[in-house]
């Protein structure tokens, strides 16, 4: 397939997956009026139109859209039952997200959901929010279990990611989130549950080849440091990477020690003082910001700045779940990224793109347009300029979807 007359192809790597820190990440190289040539499922070659091979392959005219490598979303609970609106009126009426955790709603209130709903119910659903991501331009996803809480339901979400691994199109990674909270049954008993995960539940997950990763919810409503550190250990022996999610509500440790057991991410950083940055800048962890999270519950984003002009990285996710977050929408959280966190345009789609593909270890296959990556690209609607993606923000301005080569 041969994309012809592309007004500019953004996303080029001439470096060939470089992961984007500090100043770098403003230096989002791209080719103007370009052609793009995909060869089974992989990128073949590109370059300017003076150059355009003469083929007699399916081609698309691309005049006055850009092209983009397909977004990479390194975190999200896609698979659960149920919606929490009620939870949305509660907030509106002035509880806090903490608060309503603490009387038994949010993860808790999912687990409820999620134990009572059949595995098929569940992929049907799962798979339909993919189908809806996809149109939405992403290429790459994460997902997490967490919602289930028990091995029977943790197992029975980590079989459906499982499945949908076999039947979607999008490169899937899945993460063993047990440590979301600690189910009612245990409350009077957290270690308990501990001892359910790393002794039950990890060999089994890791049996079965269920879960790339292991996350935990390090946070006062959920798992201490000292409780995480160990959740992590118990993963590396399994060989499960930890991804973890941290900082969303109180600095209280889980970055130091996320760091201290090589997490490939740290994830949310709402709150992050400086002595966190200065631990991130003696490692290989990446900050990943999750700004719809913040903007949905009406809490406070990630100091993307000062992270940035740190020196470091920072990959956007999305974390579509059904409390915090009930939506996919990358181009959203990128425009969050721009107008909330002050990222440049440019900061904010490469921060979607290769650095969302390191945050899940596939930078050398996914999130750049570079030789021999895999096909997953966007054809946008005509658009004047890369800043508009971002500043159009309620508009799918994704026109067609390639995947592995494939037009979807
Ligand atoms: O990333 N913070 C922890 N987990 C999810 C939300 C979970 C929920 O409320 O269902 C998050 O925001
Ligand atoms: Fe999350």
């Amino acid at each position: 397939m041969l994309i012809k007359n592309i007004k500019t192809l953004v996303g080029v790597d001439e470096d060939f997956c470089k992961i984007k820190k500090g100043a770098a990440m403003k230096i989002l190289p791209t080719i103007e009026n370009a052609w793009l040539l995909l060869e089974k499922d992989k990128i073949a070659d590109f370059g300017k139109m003076e150059t355009c091979p003469d083929r007699d392959d399916e081609i698309i005219d691309a005049t006055g859209k850009m092209v983009f490598p397909s977004w990479c979303d390194s975190h999200t609970h896609l698979v659960f039952a149920g919606s929490r609106e009620g939870e949305f009126r509660d907030r509106i009426e002035g509880l806090s997200y903490q608060e309503i955790a603490q009387r038994g709603g949010g993860i808790l209130n999912s687990a409820k959901k999620l134990r009572n709903t059949p595995e098929e119910v569940l992929l049907e659903n799962a798979f339909q929010r993919l189908e809806e991501v996809k149109n939405f331009g992403t290429g790459v996803i994460e997902i997490k279990s967490g919602y289930g809480l028990s091995v029977e339901s943790e197992l029975k979400i980590l079989r459906v990611i499982q499945k949908l691994k076999a039947i979607s199109s999008l490169k899937i990674k899945a993460t063993f989130l047990g440590a979301h909270a600690v189910p009612m049954e245990f409350k009077e008993n957290r270690e308990g549950y501990i001892q359910l995960i790393i002794k039950d539940l990890l060999p089994q997950v890791a049996d079965e080849g269920l879960a790339d990763y292991i996350d935990v919810f390090c946070e006062k409503v959920a798992f201490s440091p000292a409780e995480t550190e160990r959740i992590m250990e118990a993963g590396w022996k399994y060989g499960l990477k930890p991804k973890i999610h941290t900082n969303q509500f109180n600095c209280m440790g889980g970055i130091e020690a996320s760091v201290k057991h090589n997490a490939i991410s740290v994830d949310h950083l709402e709150v992050v003082n400086d002595a966190e940055i200065e631990c991130l800048k003696n490692s290989n962890t990446i900050p990943t910001l999750l700004p719809s999270a913040p903007f949905f519950i009406n809490d406070h984003f990630p100091p993307a700045r000062k992270i940035i002009d740190a020196g470091l990285p920072v990959a956007l996710a999305t974390d579509f779940n059904p409390g915090t977050t009930p939506s996919g929408r990358m181009s959203f959280v990128i425009s969050l990224a721009c107008i909330k966190m002050k990222m440049l345009p440019e900061e904010a789609i490469n921060a979607a793109t290769i650095n969302g593909a390191y945050a899940l270890e596939l930078q050398k296959d996914y999130g750049s347009i570079a030789k021999g990556k895999v096909a997953n690209v966007f054809i946008t609607k005509p658009i004047p300029s890369i800043a508009f993606l971002p500043y159009a923000f309620g508009s799918n301005l994704v026109e067609t979807v390639i995947l592995n080569g494939k037009v979807e």
